[in-house]
């Protein structure tokens, strides 16, 4: 993604502050103006003969006939690997013939040199499981991927390795970083080039480059590394947004042009823009949009199937190959949602259902069966295949949940907390800094005695001010909220408590670091003098048996509950959600996986999906653990139930 190029694609310019690219004409005009230069003449097939991708005329072909590609976006980091196949028949089933997936760096190698490729992170898995479903795979590895994801796909710590490193551009620094990750991933995947026996047909150079930027440098050195690995084995692309200012600013000689567009756009005049500049060669919507994103604070997005299957069919007719963004949305669990940054900072919602044709859950809606029906008329693969129907979802009814921790309390610093060092002087470390990626950071310093403003002009992201163990209000990026007026007496202790929400995905605040990036002050004055420093990374949480005594007081800081829940009897586990109405802010972690932010009186999500593989079968207990920000519940209590809800639209901004 992402380009609001469907509906409204004025508002959301204004909004996110999108319009950058398709205002700065003058860098465009610089190129020359023939785009594309598929060159298939010159390739050399010297692997596997019979198995050679390459384009002759406007054509796709794969071992000499003609392909017409029909692909849904998929993102294996977004679903347990359990649900990978499920999903992929899917597609199957409506008529596609290939999956497109990012590749997300930060899920691969979290931390510097810990590469991760196994379980739900067994990229190369997903990729087999897809040939052997019969499908084509179109891969996106970025290494910028934005797709709503923490800094849209970088790992967090290249921020902290390189106080000045300069993401997406020829920096040395990012240049190399990026060179070890792509070698360290094509170790997996080269095997699965179309070339080498594998099914990925396309790899995407950059991702939306022409949104960011147009230096041709940095755009070549992205397409060398990727061709280094690629060779001959796969085409290589672009995606850009259908604007020439867009596609010229992100086409690079080499790759094919391709563009993305929503249902609303007429698909004969995208195309004739394109054509202006690459008379020859398929054309390609490589993120069609039959549903959007959300955020936290805006109604669900939705867009209507009508529109999305008339311009499908619009597609199809003019022999154009389409890549649905997203056909299976999924979730954003753990600490991986991004953030936007328009007129302010916006976080993205843990759910990425996306309005898509399969819904988090996986179950076909009915615009997947009114697209399969489009299919159909098509002549596609998947005639015979029958229709998918929804799965049974679990209404396991309510589980009571008690406070266990205080975070601020000493119980909660010393098994939760991490203490970090003690910093003189006004600048604090920030999160990457320190090397923690998610989750809260605590800065604590003594006040004098007085009353006065508290004032933090870079708060990343919402900041919980104590005085005294007393919470006192908050300071927030999103809503600008920069000042407190706070009493102190002498000696009195400041803590600061911060929530990182997501690091940006896309634009230009993509270099997102988290914590207190400018001084706080007090009355005027910056406060210089010890800073303690501690973490709550919330990676992994233990089981507590204690129970606070007294209620909690979230007065006095975050708590974490827990409860325990055990499934019907004779059952297998189903998908459920889990109702988080009543509760203010926070986390949830079922049996120690992290089902992602709840916020449902901000909403517009309020229910988290639960994948029933994550839980247990009877008799064996559940546990669930609820971090709880801000304001807990008279009772207790998150219910199960057996359908989503995220469109629940409050006042709340
Ligand atoms: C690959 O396909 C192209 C176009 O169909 C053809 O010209 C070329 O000879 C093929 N190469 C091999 C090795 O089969
Ligand atoms: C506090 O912030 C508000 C805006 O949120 C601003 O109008 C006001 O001037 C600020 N107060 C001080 C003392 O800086
Ligand atoms: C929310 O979604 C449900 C299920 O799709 C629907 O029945 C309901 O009318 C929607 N509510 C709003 C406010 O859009």
């Amino acid at each position: 993604m992402h380009l609001r190029l469907s509906m409204g694609f004025l508002a959301l310019c204004l909004s996110l502050a999108l319009c950058a690219a398709g205002t700065r004409g003058g860098d465009a005009a610089s190129f020359e103006p023939a785009v594309v230069q598929v060159d298939s003449t010159t390739r050399s097939y010297n692997k596997m003969a019979s198995r050679n991708i390459s384009i002759v005329g406007d054509n796709f072909m794969l071992d000499g006939q003609p392909l017409r590609i029909v692909s849904g976006s998929l993102h294996y980091f977004r679903l347990p690997a359990a649900y990978w196949r499920d999903r992929l028949r899917k597609l199957k089933a409506a008529g596609l013939n290939a999956v497109a997936t990012y590749v997300e760096w930060s899920y691969h190698e979290p931390e510097e040199r810990q590469y991760m490729f196994e379980g739900d992170r067994d990229v190369a898995a997903f990729v087999r499981a897809a040939a052997e479903e019969g499908l084509h795979v179109l891969l996106r590895p970025g290494p910028y991927i934005c797709a709503e994801r923490d800094l849209g796909g970088f790992p967090y710590w290249l921020l902290g390795k390189y106080p000045n490193i300069q993401l997406r551009t020829t920096d040395n620094d990012f240049i190399k970083e990026t060179e070890i990750w792509l070698a360290k991933l094509f170790e997996q995947l080269t095997p699965l080039l179309y070339g080498n026996g594998g099914p990925i047909i396309l790899v995407q150079v950059e991702n939306e480059y022409g949104s960011y930027g147009s230096d041709m440098p940095y755009k070549e050195k992205s397409r060398d590394i990727l061709k280094q690995h690629v060779g001959d084995n796969a085409l290589l692309y672009t995606t850009d947004g259908l604007y020439p200012s867009m596609f010229l600013a992100g086409q690079v000689p080499g790759a094919l042009t391709t563009i993305d567009f929503g249902s609303t756009t007429d698909v004969t005049q995208a195309f004739k823009a394109l054509r202006q500049y690459m008379p020859v060669g398929p054309l390609m919507n490589s993120e069609y949009y039959p549903g959007w994103l959300t955020h936290w604070g805006e109604s669900f997005q939705q867009v209507g199937t009508d529109a999305v299957v008339s311009t499908l069919r619009d597609m199809l007719r003019q022999h154009i190959n389409v890549n649905f963004y997203m056909f299976f949305g999924g979730s954003n669990f753990e600490f991986y949602a991004g953030a936007n940054y328009g007129s302010t900072y916006t976080p993205d919602i843990t759910s990425y259902d996306y309005d898509a044709p399969l819904s988090e859950a996986g179950d076909p809606t009915p615009k997947y069966y009114a697209i399969r029906n489009a299919m159909k008329k098509f002549n596609f693969e998947a005639k015979d295949i029958p229709e998918p129907t929804p799965s049974s979802k679990g209404a396991y009814g309510s589980v009571t949940v008690s406070p266990r921790i205080g975070l601020l309390s000493s119980e909660g610093r010393s098994t939760l907390g991490k203490k970090y060092q003690d910093v003189t002087g006004s600048t604090l470390p920030n999160f990457e800094k320190l090397r923690q990626r998610g989750g809260l950071m605590l800065y604590e310093t003594k006040l004098n005695k007085g009353e006065g403003v508290l004032e933090i002009k870079k708060p990343r992201d919402w900041i919980y001010v104590y005085v005294d163990g007393e919470l006192k209000g908050a300071i927030n990026r999103m809503y600008k909220k920069l000042n407190l007026t706070i009493q102190s007496k002498t000696d009195s202790v400041l803590s600061l408590l911060v929530e990182n929400q997501g690091r940006i995905n896309y634009g230009h605040h993509l270099h997102d670091r988290k914590g207190i990036l400018s001084p706080v002050t007090y009355d005027g004055k910056a406060l210089d003098g010890t800073w303690s420093v501690s973490g709550y990374p919330l990676e992994a949480l233990d089981h507590y048996d204690t129970v606070l005594q007294s209620s909690p007081d979230l007065a006095n800081g975050p708590v974490l509950f827990e409860g325990e829940f055990t499934l019907p009897k004779g059952q297998n586990p189903l998908d459920t959600f889990l109702d988080t109405t009543g509760w203010g802010r926070g986390y949830v972690w079922i049996n120690g996986h992290n089902l992602g932010r709840y916020w449902p009186g901000l909403g517009p999500q309020v229910t988290l999906y639960v994948p029933g593989v994550w839980l247990r079968a009877a008799p064996a207990a559940n546990r669930l653990q609820i971090l709880e920000l801000e304001a807990a519940p008279a009772k207790y209590v998150m219910e199960f139930i057996d359908y989503p809800i995220l469109n629940r639209t409050t006042s709340g901004r």
